[in-house]
């Protein structure tokens, strides 16, 4: 079997009568980065919480590595590692020993290599000793994503694991993750931030509004939904555009410096050449040309508006 997690079906209604997540579906192959990206609000953490056995979905079936969620609800959750997104770090305890007791509160016994291992891997031994009280922001976060590895989970969910966090961190936690997959851990993170999930992601999902309403490998997503954008700088202001440009739908920015044209960079018919002969022959001038691939962002506001 492919597929780590299976998630069929899946509705969550909350008591009040809210509906936070809508007939999702979706599956989740061994070894990925998988990037659930959303706006807040949209179901992310509902949608983890249902995996990880915190939130009881109203309907559907969930399975991990093949088991189900609820007839065998043990072994699914000792399959599964979680980084939730609330961190609580305001512990007494040191580094070692909150690792190795999260390792022994899902029943595995003691293996001091598979803990030291971890922490060199997450650049953490040199920390050991200290109480997590004592830490920076990024090393607590650290620590979090040590025990949440601690029983040697095969799936490790990331919720939120950068929100918040300066830049330098966040740039710092992708290594860490990249690093993580390389172990052979299958990554599932939520986030917010576009950039994150351009960076971090084998394949994106979008949920927004408890609807999962795409799931694409990222070069494809990029690949199908980005457009491209045609700017050509003027060398004068312009009055008006031409009429014979009116075909084009032409975008004239507020200054009438720049005119905007948007083309599908997959068609060989891109109209480009034919424009600019129009732009010519219609006595406008160019200081600069220059081509724009959107970036997911945009195609991100795009899907979520629609
Ligand atoms: N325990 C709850 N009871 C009622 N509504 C909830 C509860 N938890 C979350 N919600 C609502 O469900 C929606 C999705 O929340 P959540 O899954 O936390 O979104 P995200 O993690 O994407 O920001 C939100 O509108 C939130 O207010
Ligand atoms: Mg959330």
């Amino acid at each position: 079997m492919s597929e780590i997690l299976s998630i069929q079906n899946l509705n969550k209604t909350y008591e009040g009568g809210f509906q936070a997540l809508k007939n999702v579906n979706l599956f989740i192959n061994r070894g990925e980065i998988f990037a659930l990206l959303g706006p807040n609000g949209a179901g992310k953490t509902t949608l983890i919480g249902a995996v990880c056995g915190m939130v009881r979905p109203t309907s559907g079936q969930i399975l991990v590595d093949g088991h189900d969620i609820v007839q065998d609800f043990r072994r699914t959750r000792e399959l599964i590692g979680l980084v939730p997104q609330e961190l609580s770090t305001d512990s007494f305890e040191t580094v070692w020993d909150t690792v190795n007791f999260s390792r022994g509160l899902f029943g595995q016994p003691p293996n001091t290599d598979y803990v030291e291992a971890t922490l060199k891997n997450l650049s953490l031994w040199d920390k050991r000793k200290n109480t997590i009280r004592t830490l920076s922001g990024g090393m607590k976060r650290r620590v979090m994503i040590a025990k949440a590895l601690s029983h040697e989970p095969k799936v490790l969910f990331l919720d939120e694991p950068t929100a918040g966090v300066d830049v330098e961190l966040r740039k710092d936690m992708w290594d860490q993750v990249h690093a993580l997959q390389k172990t052979g851990v299958t990554i599932i993170l939520t986030t917010h931030y576009i950039e994150e999930a351009e960076e971090m992601a084998d394949r994106i999902g979008i949920i927004s509004k408890g609807e999962l309403i795409l799931t694409e490998c990222k070069s494809a997503l990029m690949r199908k939904l980005g457009r491209k954008e045609l700017v050509l700088d003027l060398a004068e202001p312009l009055g008006t555009l031409p009429d014979r440009l009116t075909k084009y739908k032409l975008d004239l920015n507020a200054e009438r410096t720049a005119i905007k044209y948007e083309f599908d960079s997959t068609s060989d018919d891109n109209g480009i050449s034919e424009l600019v002969g129009e732009l010519v022959r219609s006595g406008c001038s160019f200081k600069d040309i220059h081509t724009k691939q959107s970036s997911l962002e945009e195609i991100f506001i795009r899907l979520v508006k629609k």
